[in-house]
């Protein structure tokens, strides 16, 4: 069985879906690695790494792709890649399948076994090849990171002979991975962290990592799916949330989002005139960006400069961390792939199995998962 990794092709992304040591993985899995030359090299892994670990190196990416039973990818497959592959060709990785409704349609169509890493189930067996919250740690880390750097004051209590600066206050919105993240790392870093989420389980975690859960009066009884996912709330209840957190965004110096609801645009939570309450020099970081933005007024990929706070809308913040958030993300892809290969190196998938059966996007012509064939019905 050869699994391939190419280039990625989306602007900016610097990671690669198999590190070096992850082939030494699959060589021990019994599966043949090509790597296309240079695919790791905006991740600081070079081509001799990986021929060092017994990978083959391929100068030309349509030979890779062309000989591929399996390719892994961590951002999106591009469709002239996907015309090279053979009928039945396994593929893994990030494909927004919520988003990119054409594609999914193109690889259904070409035949392929997609396995769409955001689709695995969230169950503790399926932490390992968690993707999503690899990723999502990496990006809270980064955030609260670019939010205190970014900031015109100190992050910690500074007590010194020339007087006592107070800590910054970080108010971070949307509790899930990546807020956790952001927390600790805000936390570590010396702030005071307040922390919002409108599933009510989450203050003990917000409040075990030494933050305090901010009480908005409103009624979250109905917040959460049976697979422990945000609901989508009514405008109603967006409106009061909105009003209730425009009062309190003054008091803050850094303003992290991360609010999302899966297969749905990111809720606003925070209005232009929100924006405008917080102080001269505040920054706010909105991890929603690519999702169409918790922030009214962030912008995929830009700084903000409104009314004095500085606005960051990061759509791909582990890519500038690509060599850790690669190692997480091909961890996580070898212990998916533990599932899928038997102990001669072979492709057997048991699509009973509830973490496949979860993850199929496509398979034998046909667009599988239930999520995505509501949203096309929707569409
Ligand atoms: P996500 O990225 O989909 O959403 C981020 C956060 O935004 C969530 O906590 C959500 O409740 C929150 N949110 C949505 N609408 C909001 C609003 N209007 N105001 C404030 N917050 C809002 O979430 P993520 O990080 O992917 O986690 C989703 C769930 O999966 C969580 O319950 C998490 O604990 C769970 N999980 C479970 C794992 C397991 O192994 N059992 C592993 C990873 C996550």
């Amino acid at each position: 069985m050869r699994l391939v990794a190419v280039r990625e092709t989306v602007e900016g992304e610097r990671r690669v879906a198999i590190t070096p040591e992850t082939a030494k993985g699959f060589k021990k899995l019994k599966v043949d690695v090509t790597i296309e030359a240079g695919a790791g090299a905006a991740a600081n892994f070079d081509d001799e790494a990986y021929t060092a670990e017994g990978a083959l190196v391929e100068n030309s990416r349509d030979v890779a792709l062309r000989n591929a039973d399996c390719w892994y990818f961590v951002n999106t497959p591009r469709k002239a890649d996907i015309q090279l592959l053979r009928e039945n060709t396994v593929l893994a990785g990030f494909v927004r399948p919520f988003d990119d409704l054409e594609l999914v349609e193109t690889l259904a169509k070409s035949r392929l076994t997609t396995f769409a890493l955001e689709l695995l189930p969230r169950t503790t067996r399926a932490q390992v090849m968690d993707a999503l919250s690899s990723q999502a740690s990496i990006a809270g880390y980064r955030a609260a990171v670019l939010g205190a750097a970014s900031l015109s004051k100190v992050s910690p209590m500074m007590t010194t002979p020339a007087g006592t600066i107070p800590p910054a206050r970080v108010l971070v919105i949307g509790a899930g991975v990546a807020g956790l993240q952001a927390i600790a790392t805000a936390g570590r870093l010396g702030a005071r962290v307040e922390a919002y989420d409108t599933r009510p389980a989450v203050k003990e975690q917000v409040e075990s990592l030494g933050a305090r859960f901010m009480e908005l009066n409103l009624d979250s009884s109905d917040s959460e799916t049976s697979g422990g996912y945000a609901k989508a709330q009514t405008e109603d209840f967006l409106d009061q949330q909105r009003a209730l957190l425009a009062d309190r965004l003054a008091d803050f110096d850094i303003v992290i989002t991360t609010a999302l609801v899966p297969g749905q645009a990111a809720p606003i939570l925070v209005p232009q005139s929100g924006v405008e309450t917080m102080r001269r020099g505040s920054v706010i970081v909105d991890l929603a960006a690519a999702n169409g933005g918790n922030c009214e007024v962030s912008v995929p990929d830009q700084r903000i400069d409104h009314a004095g706070v500085s606005v960051f809308g990061p759509t791909n913040l582990p890519s500038d961390l690509a060599p850790d958030a690669s190692k997480m993300f091909s961890r996580n892809l070898l212990n998916f792939s533990k599932l899928i290969i038997n102990s001669d190196g072979n492709l057997i998938v048991d699509f009973e199995d509830e973490i496949i059966a979860g993850a199929t996007l496509t398979h034998a012509g046909k667009i599988v998962s239930e999520a995505v064939l509501k949203k096309l019905e929707r569409s």
